[in-house]
Parts: C-alpha cells; sequence; structure tokens
C-alpha cells in the first residue's frame, strides 16, 4: 500500500449541504486573524491493517465520531503539517513546496510508528481541499488559505502498541498575522522548561511535542512575552527553537546563522527555503550551535544586528527582545525589523505570491 498513487485513489465528493451563508464568510474573510475560522469542507483517508489507505472524501467539515477507548486519546499517537495556499499574482492557486511537507509528514509518522502516507496522495488531498474551498481564500492583504494535514490513532485498544487503524484529515483555515499584536518585532521568553530531548520526538510534528511546550508558552504570554524559546535539554545552554518557529541571527559582517539539525528541532521548511534564498543573494549561512549567554554578548556588542523567527504561520518576524528568566532583557539592534530580515521575507513572499521568478521550483500552481 505504501506506493500507492495519487492516480489509484479516487476521493469522493459531497458538497456541504448548509455552508456558511456567504455575508458571514466574507465578513470573517476580511479580518480572519489565525486558527479561528475553517472552511465548508474537509479530505478524510482512513487507513487499516488490511485495506491499507482507502475510502478518501472531499466531505462537509464535521465532527469526527470517536471511540473513547481511541489510541490518540490515550497515547497522543497523533502528527500534522501546516502549509500554506497562496493566490498568485495572476489569480491561480498556489502551494508552496507541498512534497515537503509531504515528506517531513512521512518522517513524523515513522518516528510516531504510523503508516506513511504516499506522498501524492498527501498532495492531492491539499490540491482537492483547495479547490473545493477556495472561495475561503481571505480577502486581508497578505492573507492565505492555511491547511493543517493530520493523522492520528483511531483504533479501541488500551494496549501500549502502535495502533491498527489511523485516520488522515485535511482542514482549511483562513489565515491573516500569525502575531495578534501585528508588533513589528515580538519579544521572546527563555525558558527553564525543556521542549524535546536527544532520542526524543523534537525532530517530528507530534501533537505531544506541542502539549510539552503549552505551560512554557502560557509562561511567555504571561509575563507579556509573544513566543517561548526553547535551550537544549542536556546542557540548558544552546538555542533550539521557538513553540511553532524556528531561529536565524544576522551578524555584522552580513553572515547568517541557524540553530543546526541536531534531532531536536523541527526541520523547518521556511528555513530550508531561508537558507537557500540568503545563499542565493551571497550571503554565508552557518548552520551551527548558538548560545544564549552568546546571543546576550553578541547583541550587546552589537556584533549581532538582528534575530528573526520562521515558520509557515509565521512567516518571517523579527525579534526585538529577549528575556532571561535569570539575567533579564536584552534587546538585538534598534529593538525592531532589520534590513536583510526584510529583505529575505520579501524575497520569500514574493516567490510564494508569484510575484517574483521561482528559481528552485518550489511554487505548485493547482489550476
Ligand atoms: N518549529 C516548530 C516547533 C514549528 O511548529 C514550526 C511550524 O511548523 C516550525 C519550526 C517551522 O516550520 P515550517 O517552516 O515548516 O512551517
Ligand atoms: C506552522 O507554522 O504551520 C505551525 O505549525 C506553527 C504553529 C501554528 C503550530
Amino acid at each position: 500500500m505504501a506506493t500507492l498513487a495519487a492516480s489509484q485513489i479516487n476521493f469522493t465528493h459531497q458538497p456541504h449541504p448548509s455552508p456558511v451563508p456567504v455575508d458571514v464568510r466574507d465578513a470573517a474573510l476580511a479580518d480572519p486573524g489565525f486558527g479561528k475560522l475553517f472552511s465548508d469542507h474537509m479530505v478524510s483517508i482512513e487507513w487499516s491493517e488490511d485495506a491499507g489507505w482507502h475510502n478518501a472524501q472531499v466531505g462537509p467539515l464535521t465532527a469526527i465520531p470517536l471511540h473513547p477507548a481511541a489510541s490518540v486519546l490515550h497515547y497522543a499517537q497523533e502528527i500534522f503539517e501546516g502549509l500554506k495556499a497562496y493566490r498568485l499574482q495572476d489569480g491561480t492557486m498556489a502551494l508552496f513546496r507541498p512534497h515537503a511537507n509531504a515528506a517531513r509528514f512521512n518522517a513524523s509518522a515513522r518516528r510516531l510508528a504510523m503508516p506513511e502516507l504516499p506522498e501524492d496522495v498527501f498532495v492531492e488531498a491539499c490540491r482537492q481541499l483547495v479547490a473545493a474551498d477556495r472561495d475561503w481564500f481571505p480577502t486581508v492583504p497578505g492573507g492565505s488559505l492555511y491547511l493543517r494535514p493530520f493523522m492520528f490513532a483511531d483504533e479501541a485498544f488500551l494496549g501500549v502498541r502502535p495502533a491498527k487503524s489511523y485516520k488522515f484529515l485535511v482542514i482549511a483555515s483562513p489565515a491573516g498575522n500569525y502575531f495578534k499584536s501585528g508588533a513589528p518585532a515580538v519579544s521572546l521568553w527563555v525558558s527553564d522548561y525543556t521542549r524535546a530531548a536527544p532520542g526524543g520526538t523534537g525532530a517530528a510534528k507530534c501533537g505531544g511535542n506541542y502539549a510539552a511546550s503549552l505551560v512554557p508558552t502560557a509562561e511567555a504570554f504571561s509575563r507579556g512575552h509573544d513566543q517561548v524559546l526553547f535551550l537544549d535539554a542536556a546542557e540548558h545552554k544552546w538555542v533550539e527553537e521557538l513553540g511553532g518557529m524556528n531561529m536565524f541571527f544576522v551578524f555584522d559582517d552580513g553572515s547568517i546563522l541557524t540553530p543546526a539539525l541536531t534531532g531536536t528541532i523541527l526541520p523547518g521548511i521556511t528555513r530550508e527555503s531561508l537558507i537557500a534564498l540568503a545563499r542565493d543573494e551571497g550571503l554565508t549561512v552557518r548552520e551551527d550551535r548558538y548560545s544564549i549567554d552568546q546571543w546576550r554578548a553578541d547583541a550587546a556588542t552589537g556584533r549581532l544586528v538582528e534575530a528573526f523567527a520562521c515558520g509557515t504561520a509565521a512567516v518571517v518576524t523579527p525579534v526585538g527582545r529577549v528575556t532571561d528568566p535569570h539575567q533579564g532583557e536584552f534587546v538585538i539592534g534598534s529593538g525592531g525589523p532589520g534590513q536583510t530580515t526584510g529583505k529575505l521575507k520579501d524575497r520569500l513572499v514574493a516567490i510564494q505570491r508569484g510575484a517574483a521568478p521561482d528559481p528552485h521550483g518550489w511554487v505548485m500552481r493547482l489550476d
């Protein structure tokens, strides 16, 4: 079944019998925020040991019946992805590097002992949902349709072992700005908690990682910060990543550094894309360790001129200040957006929106 191709899987289509009224939808699309609204349809595909992947549907967005013993509710066997559909300048709908999300989804599946979904089925599922719900594209400038593919174990069984049945779903949510504040630069809280340890699931996009990040995230919010920053588990010294974003640093010699993928960090697709774009610009990019103490020292001397966070939801977001619970706050550069950050963001967004050539072949046109 792992070799199943998209052409071998037939999606049945059932339009929503009572979609959200057009006036309600249009009002929502003018100011969608992030993750609050959901389009009319969803894709679902089932997996069982006997039948493999089967029963692919595009149908109404609806609640999912689950047995109370379903494995996901007890042992958190769940993985997800996040990617955006964009409307290109010429009106065509497009996805950005969907095969990279599909490949990462399968890497997560392997780590969580779940079945892999053929990459082209993953991409086809996203394409089908965008086709069904293209009217849900936000009207706010910079808007996109955020897609959330995910898979969970739905076998009713309480023994601890990989489940024998799973559901894959894709839902869509119109998206504007990820950060509510709309501030030009965000503020980070350095957590004493650990997100991921060597040998754990840090490199997988599984719900459990986010569950572990919620107390530190709530702590960051309650202290007035926008995101939590995690350090490594062993030494509590090396910068890893944020609750939902990767980190980049820009130095006064023009070079860039991002924490290396050590197995405890999510291999971000935005991260990988920005590394390529920075190298295209002739910038030196290092993937290496960077300690919180060095960061503070470099910010003080001015050797570090910019820092930014990146991810599908947050795109590229300047980091203005960092607060360490033990040593207090430090500010990066002017505390606002920097030039290199702005340039890389503009390059990425221009490609994603079809406003610039796509030398790496990242944009997949859907129409
Ligand atoms: N790190 C974490 C923990 C994330 O949740 C995300 C978001 O998906 C990222 C990094 C950035 O990954 P990507 O650029 O693929 O969205
Ligand atoms: C994304 O950027 O897609 C994420 O998953 C980050 C966050 C919404 C969890």
